[in-house]
């Protein structure tokens, strides 16, 4: 049985979490492809809240096998940190599955994550500061740790010794800074991490075909979104990895005939945190009353998100380079108190109509959305079941969105817990 995927089309935080945790009940394995802990996906369940960060979102079903794919950069500590807290909760983390291939993030790429973003100024990307990039970076260099690499004391500390040859160089002569010590980091990663670590690390290929070959559901968990892409997104305000669907195919290691579903998470409006063009922001009251009606504040990072109206634009791309099938358009709610709504169908540049995304990033900070106003519906729908009792202007404003970017909206969220959804297709 083909695979399916689930993948943010916007800037992040869109509800990819909870609506993998909703579709990976039918599935057996749910693969996380890319990123790491800059991630945060947030699952609500009986009114208690879970925030995961490299812990695939099926973590909560005993039933589902939770995969760490090779595409991920994994920081063992929080890893570690992570399962600790869930254990605590009373979720069973023994069945996780650490691909051998993903690349550890190491201490130092934290440290150069901060510095680089120190040195940006006000270029800054507004990283998480987990060291997402330098830990890709070192990856393209073919300079990486791997997970595997926990597996051989002696293989781990040739490779940490040949990397901090020159990132000692680099801190010291670049960033003035004290060289980081491989004895200190060997202890904390080989004595510390990798005992427990060990009992997870997997062949994850093997398993995600031997689960796709005996006909289970895999799902493939992207983090991040489309427009943090590093090929796809507004660069260079984007993460290191490719978190469109293609991303799931090197991520997960399967080819794209393994696939044959793509759900493209939306939020009913946008958001995004870090720095980075973003045309239909919004930065006057309505943008406020998005922030505080949405929780609009970083899952692990806790910082303000930017708001924004719906932008057909930015989905149409999307839709196009994760060849969605479906998209889940997520908080829907929070529209719920706002009499009008806009909704950005093209852009204005230089006068003229655009209907697809500018390709030159300049003709992107250039354009002014063109909206279309569509009235709210002024009543409470976090309580509705069945998409039938939508109020009128609701389903109005989603019949409108699907029109708009050409791609069925199936699932509709309506709040934050796990049973607060809609199924159009149902
Ligand atoms: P992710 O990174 O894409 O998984 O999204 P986050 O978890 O960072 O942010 C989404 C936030 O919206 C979380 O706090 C979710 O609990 C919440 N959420 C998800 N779907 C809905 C919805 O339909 N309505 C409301 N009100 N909140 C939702
Ligand atoms: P989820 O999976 C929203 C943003 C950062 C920054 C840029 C680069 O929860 O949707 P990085 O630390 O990756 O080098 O930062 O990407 N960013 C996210 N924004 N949601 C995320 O993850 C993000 N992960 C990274 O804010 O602008
Ligand atoms: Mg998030």
């Amino acid at each position: 049985m083909p695979a399916t995927v689930v993948v943010g089309t916007q800037w992040g935080d869109e509800g990819k979490g909870k609506f993998t945790d909703l579709v990976a009940k039918e599935m057996e394995m749910v693969v996380r492809y890319q990123g790491g802990h800059n991630a945060g996906h947030t699952l609500v369940v009986d009114g208690e809240t879970f925030a995961l960060q490299l812990v695939p979102s099926g973590i909560l079903y005993d039933h589902i096998t939770p995969v760490i794919g090779n595409g991920v950069v994994v920081d063992p500590r929080v890893l570690l940190k992570e399962m600790d807290t869930l254990e605590a909760k009373g979720v069973d983390c023994s069945s996780l599955k650490v691909s051998g291939n993903a690349h550890l993030i190491m201490p130092y790429h934290q440290e150069l994550d901060a510095l680089h973003e120190r040195h940006l100024g006000d270029g800054k990307l507004g990283t998480t500061k987990r060291g997402i990039g330098p830990a890709y970076a070192d990856k393209a260099m073919r300079v990486g740790l791997r997970v595997q690499d926990l597996q051989d004391p002696k293989i781990f500390r040739k490779k940490l010794d040949a990397v901090l040859g020159y990132t000692n160089q680099v801190l010291t002569k670049v960033f003035n800074r004290l060289p980081v010590d491989a004895d200190e980091i060997a202890a904390e990663y080989l004595d510390v991490c990798a005992p427990r670590v060990i009992p997870h690390i997997a062949d994850a290929i093997s398993l995600v075909h031997n689960a796709l070959e005996t006909g289970q559901g895999v799902l493939l968990e992207g983090a991040q979104a489309t427009f943090l892409d590093l090929d796809h997104g507004t660069y260079p305000f984007v993460t290191s990895s490719n978190p469109v669907a293609g991303g799931a195919c090197t991520g997960a290691g399967v080819g794209p005939r393994d696939i044959d579903r793509i759900i493209g998470i939306a939020k009913a409006y946008v958001t995004r945190v870090g720095s980075g063009p973003f045309p239909t922001e919004l930065t006057d009251e309505t943008g406020d009353y998005l922030v505080d009606v949405g929780h609009e504040y970083g899952t692990n990072t806790g910082r303000r998100r930017r708001p924004g109206w719906f932008d057909a634009v930015m989905m149409r791309q999307a839709v196009r380079v994760n060849s969605l099938s479906e998209v889940a358009l997520t908080k829907l709610d929070v529209l719920d108190g706002l009499d009008s709504l806009q909704v950005c169908v093209a852009y204005d540049i230089n006068g003229e109509r655009h209907h697809q995304l500018p390709y030159h990033q300049s003709e992107l900070h250039q354009a002014t959305p063109i909206y279309e106003e569509l009235p709210g519906w002024g009543t409470d729908i976090s309580k509705i079941t069945n998409p039938e009792a939508l109020p009128k202007n609701a389903a109005d404003y989603i019949a409108f969105l699907e029109n708009q970017i050409g791609v069925p909206i199936r699932l509709v969220g309506v709040g934050p817990g796990r049973e607060q959804f809609l199924d159009r297709a149902a």
